[in-house]
């Protein structure tokens, strides 16, 4: 069975104290039966590290460089977070391909260079409002996969974490309702089985984020390919935080 995962994507928040303070009330939660992370701010992954050494809670960065070193100036590479016993890394969440221009391209080779420093990227998918009003979410969700099964081959993704984040979801309140979720997770699914086979398809963790809260992530991780979230705002509040981590928890025993 495919283990859930909840990962708390902090984006650019925190200060040492503020986040000392989550950490200690989030660190010692002792959570089992799902699998559990933190992606932070790149200056504050020591800081986290240290933290969360030996808890059930891993961490990540929020983006890296497609390149593994080099002139380039203001970047941060897969092996640096290596360094700082970072897990995970996101790739391509909607922020960075709508305001910093990130496309399809240079998402794929993204990913591909976290599998080279051997982190797991959680791949970040997903349709704007007009896009779905228009029919066109299973073009968009799907060609932005294609994108990196081209790139990284079809096992790699398999091997990897999927998001699901519609654009109009995040950071407004407005949930996709378990079944909008459950539609484009079950899509998102038979795509990479088409590529990889049923069999890695199977094992593939599919994330939902967009406003998910703690009194709406238990209906969300009910269903069948929901297999846990990527959490915004609800990621910065330790008793939010924990109780979704709890959800998905309840999911995995
Ligand atoms: P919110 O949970 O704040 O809507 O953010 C979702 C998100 O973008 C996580 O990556």
């Amino acid at each position: 069975m495919r283990q859930p995962l909840v990962a708390g994507n902090w984006k650019m928040h925190g200060s040492l104290a503020t986040n000392q303070r989550l950490l200690d009330k989030a660190g010692l939660a002792g959570l089992s039966g799902a699998r559990f992370a933190v992606c932070v701010p790149f200056p504050y992954l020591f800081q986290v590290g240290q933290a969360l050494a030996g808890t059930a809670i891993a961490w990540g960065a929020q983006t890296l460089s497609e390149h593994d070193s080099g002139a380039y100036t203001g970047e941060v590479a897969g092996p640096m977070l290596r360094d700082f016993g970072c897990r995970y890394v996101l790739a391509g969440h909607s922020e960075r391909r709508s305001i910093y221009g990130e496309r399809d391209p240079q998402v794929a080779a993204k990913f591909v260079a976290a599998q080279r420093a051997g982190l797991t990227p959680i791949l970040c998918v997903g349709e704007t409002l007009a896009e779905r009003e228009s029919g066109a979410t299973e073009a968009v969700v799907g060609s932005q996969l294609d994108a990196v099964i081209d790139a990284a081959g079809a096992k790699a993704l398999a091997e990897a974490v999927v998001a699901y984040e519609p654009v109009w979801a995040i950071g407004t309140g407005k949930t996709a309702t378990p079944g909008q979720a459950q539609a484009v997770h079950e899509f998102i699914r038979a795509r990479v089985a088409k590529a990889a086979g049923d069999a890695l398809a199977s094992g593939l963790a599919i994330l939902y984020g967009g406003s998910v809260k703690a009194s709406n992530a238990a209906e969300l991780f009910a269903q069948r390919d929901v297999d846990g979230g990527l959490i915004g705002g609800a990621s910065l509040v330790a008793d939010d935080f924990v109780a979704i981590c709890r959800a998905a928890a309840a999911k995995g025993h």
